[in-house]
């Protein structure tokens, strides 16, 4: 006959993962306050307790699975920096942290956000690079990244994100010309990287009946690049 003791280990490693699982999502959103509002005034409601699917996490929705799906905190005066451990997150769909002060770099642990469809981190002091990993997150319908200061180039991978549909890199520091992989981006209804440092041309790929081939060169627009895509989007350019 099995030992009791053992039978008891057997069953605690069996429900550890569930046990477990059921705090991760709770740790992440502790992780997160400490980060981005360290003196707790303004999230006040999150507490190491609560449930974060009782609604009464200010910000924090839950989907029918109690898990964290999105959360909604702009203008919130959130500080410091989005730490790598949101990628615990794993069903989050919206990311809504625009008109805040926070700093630092855009965690490339970001990526692991599969689930992820909109992206709001516009409005801020984020500095660093684009992460290439971004690519990585295959549901994003919109990254807004626009008025921070971010540096570097635009990665090529963003042209992996077959569902984007608004992209905006607009006020911040980016240079280098705009990767030839945006053109792939079929859903792209909105692009707006004005008042960059980019070069080059708005890459608008093979030309076909419903997109003639333009070459927009990013110098002679200056810092003023609007670009509504949709299929008469050329009429609004020319
Ligand atoms: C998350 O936000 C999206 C977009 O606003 C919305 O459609 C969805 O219903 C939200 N989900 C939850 C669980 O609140
Ligand atoms: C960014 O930092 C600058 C300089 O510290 C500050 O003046 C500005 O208000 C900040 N912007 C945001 C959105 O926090
Ligand atoms: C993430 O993207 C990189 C390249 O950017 C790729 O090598 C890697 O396989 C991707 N990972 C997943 C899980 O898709
Ligand atoms: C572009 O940004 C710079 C620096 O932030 C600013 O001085 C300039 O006025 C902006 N240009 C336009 C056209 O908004």
């Amino acid at each position: 006959m099995l030992p009791i003791s053992l039978l008891y280990f057997a069953l605690t490693l069996y429900f550890l993962p569930y046990l477990c699982y059921a705090n991760t999502e709770l740790t992440v959103l502790m992780d997160i306050k400490a980060s981005l509002d360290p003196d707790n005034r303004q999230l006040m409601s999150w507490t190491e307790s609560g449930d974060p699917c009782s609604g009464l996490f200010i910000g924090v929705a839950c989907n029918e699975q109690l898990k964290v799906a999105n959360i909604t905190l702009p203008g919130r005066g959130l500080t410091g920096k989005v730490p790598g451990s949101i990628a615990g997150l794993k069903r989050l769909s919206g990311l809504y942290l625009h008109y805040n002060s926070l700093t630092g770099e855009i965690p490339k642990e970001i990526s692991g956000l599969t689930e992820l469809s909109e992206l709001y981190l516009n409005v801020n002091n984020l500095t660093g690079e684009i992460p290439a990993k971004i690519g990585n997150m295959t549901s994003l319908k919109v990254v807004e990244l626009s008025n921070n200061q971010l540096t570097g180039h635009i990665p090529r991978t963003l042209g992996g994100l077959a569902m984007l549909q608004r992209l905006d890199l607009s006020f911040n520091r980016l240079g280098g010309p705009i990767p030839a992989s945006i053109a792939k981006l079929s859903q792209l209804k909105f692009l707006d990287v004005q008042n960059n440092t980019l070069s080059g041309f708005v890459p608008t790929g093979k030309p076909t009946s419903n997109k003639p081939y333009v070459q927009i060169p990013v110098n002679c627009i200056r810092h003023h690049i609007r670009l509504h895509y949709a299929l008469a989007w050329t009429s609004h350019i020319t």
